[in-house]
């Protein structure tokens, strides 16, 4: 038996990997790169889905630690029963920080702007001019303020706002204001030009976004959502866009990917953007970096970073 590592790069593709276990390059292809017995550590191939990312899960007799490359680990949690006792589920918090903040304000500002409709303006030659809402003076609220939303305010600075409110599960102070707990959410929400969403997909924000969460939201108010599309009541979400009440930036759609004929892609208001939040050219070096790091600290006997859960704790 060997200490195997299971990675979706090639070794010479990342710097600073540790001497001592055997890489086996492995990006969700159908065939397994060697016994799955052996894997110590499985770097699981990056937005290949859950099915795949699942696959190799109920061998992997001798693992010890489980890497996603993304933020979510939504797509991993129905592989943890299938894992021995004690492994260690860590994710890419950080990686994706700036290229999902960065999308965040793309589809603010491209909602807010009109831009979807210049598109379509200049496609048939059309010169769409006329008043349109800036970001300037609004009030924005980041509902999952962790290191996604926290990016996503960094961002939002310069735009001279009228307010950023934050929420978590836990209320706390930052250096950029107080951090709100969820249970305030439906006093908040009336006050908010743009929602934003970058919370994890868990049991408790399984369809947040329902029809109450909606209503209470501001007439001509913009929902984006950068988290994970079962965040959002998909159906309750295609009723208040009908009524043209408010706006939907989207980068996460439940169903995923979005199906040819989904009424979403042709509700009033809404620009989609296909989960790309993550998958940029910032995520290499930033993912390299991570897998550099963790590798080392587990070949050292060092405690893992970003660990999500155990299983078995
Ligand atoms: N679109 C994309 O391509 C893309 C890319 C990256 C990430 N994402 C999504 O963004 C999510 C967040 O990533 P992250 O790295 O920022 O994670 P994170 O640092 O763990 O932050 C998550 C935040 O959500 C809050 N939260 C969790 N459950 C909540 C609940 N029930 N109600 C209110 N807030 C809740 C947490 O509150 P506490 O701080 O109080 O625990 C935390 O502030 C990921 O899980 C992923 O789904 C999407």
């Amino acid at each position: 038996m060997t200490d195997d590592v299971w990675l979706p790069f090639r070794t010479d593709e990342v710097e600073g990997l540790p001497e001592g276990p055997t890489y086996r390059f492995w990006n969700g292809a159908q065939e397994f790169p060697a016994d799955p017995a052996d894997c110590v550590l499985y770097v699981v191939p990056y937005m290949k889905g859950s099915e795949t990312a699942v696959r190799p899960m109920a061998a992997m007799t001798s693992v010890r630690v489980v890497q996603t490359l993304s933020a979510g680990v939504d797509h991993v949690q129905p592989g943890l029963h299938l894992l021995p006792r004690g492994v260690q589920l860590c994710n890419a918090r950080g990686v994706h920080d700036a290229s999902t903040a960065e999308l965040a304000l793309t589809l603010i500002l491209a909602s807010l702007r009109g831009i979807p409709d210049f598109v379509r303006g200049q496609d048939r030659g059309e010169w769409r001019a006329g008043f349109r809402p800036a970001l300037a003076d609004k009030s924005v609220l980041i509902v999952g303020y962790g290191s996604v939303g926290a990016a996503i305010e960094d961002r939002l600075a310069p735009f001279e706002l009228a307010r950023v409110a934050r929420v978590a599960r836990r209320e706390r102070e930052t250096a950029r204001g107080l951090v709100h707990p969820i249970s305030r959410l439906s006093e908040l929400l009336p006050d908010a030009d743009v929602v934003v969403l970058a919370t994890p997909l868990t049991d408790e924000t399984k369809g947040l976004v329902n029809a109450d969460f909606l209503a209470r939201m501001k007439d001509g108010a913009l929902l984006v959502n950068v988290a994970r599309g079962g965040v959002v009541d998909t159906k309750a979400l295609l009723a208040e866009l009908e009524t043209g009440r408010i706006t939907a930036a989207l980068d996460v759609t439940d169903p995923e990917p979005l199906p040819e004929g989904h009424p979403l892609w042709h509700a009033p208001g809404v620009l989609i953007s296909p989960h790309v939040g993550g998958p940029t050219s910032a995520f290499w070096p930033r993912a390299k970096r991570l897998l550099s790091a963790q590798l080392n600290r587990f070949v050292q006997g060092e405690p893992m970073e970003n660990v999500i859960s155990t299983t078995g704790a």
